[in-house]
């Protein structure tokens, strides 16, 4: 007489080719939560909605691809963090089902000549300052909802930006697919959390915390003309002024990204400063009753 145990264990898939993961037959519906790697909290935020929405059906997929051609800069690219193992490691946790993590030469085989751009509120904000930038996740994302065709995607207000430009490519593209928005993660000192800020010492992660401090006067301040929330945002940083500088503070129509002068309907303020080479971003929503 034998006894069978059958141990079932749920394990984590890794894909790294094309072939494979156009070939893979998922469980539907598919989840997914595109990201570059280096996970923090932020991105468990957006894996832990993406379990929650899946429930006991569908794959949950976590991308994470560190995509050359959205650095405009080669040398951010050069210092961006790369922490694959423990990526792998915080993925298990968050009991995501699938990582596709391709290498280069997968996604961008040589000669590689097709690009895909959205042409409006890619202009905007950080348009001009890094140009080329939006291609690339355009490129890059048009490439992932192609190879996984995901029903939802999971994507971050802390770039508001890209999000707005993901819901245009979705309608410009007709993708069925359905796009989850979730709210900037934040340091305990209101910092919002970033790959980028590992490049940052202890101090000047303290220091930064002064840009969602700009942030939250402006949008309590009541204040309704744009220049002059501008320049209360400005008085704020200007205060840390050794460490960080301002590459802009504007303040736009949430639905198109386009400057405001009063704030007449919902809007955003949106902030980039550097740190020494350090770039990084943040916004807040002004609402308009
Ligand atoms: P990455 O910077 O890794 O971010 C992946 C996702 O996590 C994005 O949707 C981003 O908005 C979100 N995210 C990052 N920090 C967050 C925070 N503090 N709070 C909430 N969400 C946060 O964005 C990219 O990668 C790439 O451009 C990508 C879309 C993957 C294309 O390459």
């Amino acid at each position: 007489m034998f006894t069978f145990y059958l141990v079932y264990q749920v394990s984590l898939k890794v894909i790294k080719t094309i072939k494979e993961i156009t070939n893979w037959e998922f469980l539907q519906p598919v989840i997914l939560v595109p990201t570059m790697g280096a996970l923090h909290d932020g991105h468990r935020k957006l894996i832990r909605e993406g379990n929650t929405i899946k429930g006991n059906k569908g794959t949950l997929v976590v991308s994470i691809y560190l995509n050359p051609i959205q650095f405009n800069d080669p040398k951010d690219l050069d210092k961006y963090p790369r922490t694959l193992d423990t990526d792998y490691e915080t993925c298990e946790e968050e009991g995501v089902d699938l990582i596709f993590a391709p290498s280069d030469v997968e996604m961008y085989p040589n000669p590689y000549s097709i690009g895909v751009s959205e042409n409006n509120i890619s202009q905007e904000l950080c348009g001009s300052k890094r140009p080329g930038h939006f291609d690339g996740v355009c490129t890059v994302v048009t490439k992932l909802f192609n190879l996984i065709k995901p029903k939802i995607a999971i994507f971050g207000k802390k770039d508001y930006q890209q999000l707005s430009i993901i819901r245009q490519l979705i309608i410009g593209l007709n993708y069925p697919i359905e796009i989850i928005a979730i709210e900037t993660q934040r340091e305990k000192n209101g910092l919002a959390m970033s790959s980028r800020n590992e490049q940052l010492n202890e101090i000047e992660k303290e220091k930064a915390s002064v840009i969602y401090k700009a942030l939250k006067a402006m949008v309590n301040s009541g204040e309704s003309q744009s220049k002059h929330l501008i320049k209360l945002g400005k008085s704020i940083i200007e205060k840390e002024s050794q460490i960080i500088k301002i590459d802009y503070i504007e303040v736009v129509d949430r639905s198109n990204l386009k400057k405001l002068k009063v704030i007449d309907r919902p809007a955003l303020v949106a902030i980039a400063v550097f740190i020494g080479k350090t770039r990084l971003i943040d916004n807040i929503e002004i609402d308009f009753e």
